[in-house]
């Protein structure tokens, strides 16, 4: 089987699988009491917690809340903010976004807060940054947005947008779901409010990350139950705790970033580590985006959906149509080959509104990480050859 379905999930290395199975084995007991074994679980989820903060590089700046999904703790988060923000206070939502970072914002309007569309550029496929700046007020709270999309692959420039968001006091709340697995974050150096991704795309168990800044922490009240002191961060967030064999895998995906760059696996994986291994993961990534991109726009009647270059500024998250085949049939052939890949909205169906496609069959979609090769591309371009 070839896995172009990444930008769904991602692969676990066989050392977070491991590290996951052996927790359940060996130490799968309940936290927080006195004995050794509960005390080295409690350790385990709290260093899994210091980790993935240092993935997102917001070690010095903020704490990071674990939990089920991205789409759970954007529900969360906007529940959080429905309880402090005033009436008639904006918020302000890209266009490109999927829906979990559309929709639990989208809903409190009807609790009387007015939603702003930032809408999407069809030429360039990105919002632009001048119209941004105008929808913002000084009533802006929240600016909700994709670092990249899921459908359009292009990243966005999120330490501009927060430049801008600032200015008016508002917080900026990234879905980075679909960048994590491609480029190191950075939510310091980009000074993000909140960040959020979906652990199991980026090589780990099926749990979600969410960082927020201190100041973005102390202004709402995590939903945990009343005895837990609003300050107790990130259990006030972690409605009944969090997945402790999870917590297992995310800390042995260290292990692999040292792999990737060729260190020691039991090495300390430290912010260098992290960054070396991405760029890496980017250097691996590129030719192939290239490759399939390239292929795509030669072909006449076929066009791609979202930045057409295969560059650095875009990820290898790659969506297309083709004037004369659906969207489905490209996939059912695609899938018949055994190459996992899927098609539809995207979980985008307001962006599909906006780029005038058809949301029954919407776009076809192939979504790479580092793991895959030249050769793979080659096939599905075969493949390609013969449905288009
Ligand atoms: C860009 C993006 N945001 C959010 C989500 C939702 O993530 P989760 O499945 O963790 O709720 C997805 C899932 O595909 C996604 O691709």
């Amino acid at each position: 089987m070839i896995y172009f379905d990444n930008a769904g999930g991602s692969q676990v290395p066989r050392v977070v699988a491991d590290a996951m199975h052996d927790y359940m084995l060996q130490s799968y007991v309940q936290l927080g009491a006195d004995y050794p074994m509960s005390r080295k679980c409690t350790q385990v989820v709290e260093d899994a917690h210091t980790f993935i903060n240092l993935f997102m590089n917001g070690t010095d700046t903020g704490k990071v809340i674990l939990g089920s999904s991205c789409t759970q703790h954007l529900f969360m988060l906007a529940e959080c903010y429905a309880q402090v923000m005033r009436k008639g206070d904006e918020i302000i939502i890209s266009r490109m976004g999927h829906d979990a970072n559309v929709c639990p914002w989208k809903r409190m309007e009807q609790r009387g807060f007015t939603i702003r569309m930032w809408e999407i550029d069809t030429e360039t496929y990105s919002c632009p940054l001048e119209q941004l700046e105008t929808l913002l007020s000084d009533r802006t709270r929240i600016v909700a947005l994709p670092h990249v999309s899921n459908m359009l692959g292009g990243i966005v420039n999120v330490k501009a947008v927060a430049q801008i968001a600032h200015r008016v006091g508002a917080r900026v709340v990234v879905d980075g779901v679909a960048y994590a697995s491609h480029r190191a974050i950075d939510v310091s150096g980009w000074d993000i409010d909140w960040y959020i991704y979906s652990t199991y795309k980026v090589y780990g168990p099926h749990m979600s990350a969410m960082y927020g800044k201190q100041s973005a922490l102390e202004e709402i009240t995590g939903p945990n139950l009343d005895f837990i002191p609003k300050g107790e961060i990130p259990y006030k967030f972690e409605l009944g705790g969090v997945n402790h064999e999870g917590c297992a895998g995310l800390l042995a995906l260290g292990k692999y970033l040292n792999f990737l760059t060729g260190r020691d696996a039991d090495d300390l994986c430290d912010r260098q580590t992290i960054e070396e291994a991405f760029d890496i993961i980017t250097a691996l990534e590129l030719p192939l985006q290239q490759r399939i991109i390239g292929y795509l726009l030669a072909k006449p009647g076929v066009s791609v959906v979202g930045p057409n270059h295969g560059e650095a500024s875009r990820v290898a998250t790659i969506c297309f149509r083709s004037e004369s085949v659906s969207s489905a049939k490209i996939n059912a052939a695609i899938c018949r080959a055994n190459i996992g890949a899927r098609h539809g909205h995207m979980y985008a169906p307001g962006l599909c509104e906006k780029l005038d496609i058809d949301l029954s069959d919407g776009v076809a979609r192939v979504s790479l990480l580092h793991y895959n090769t030249m050769e793979e591309v080659e096939r599905l371009i075969e493949v390609l050859e013969e449905i288009l």
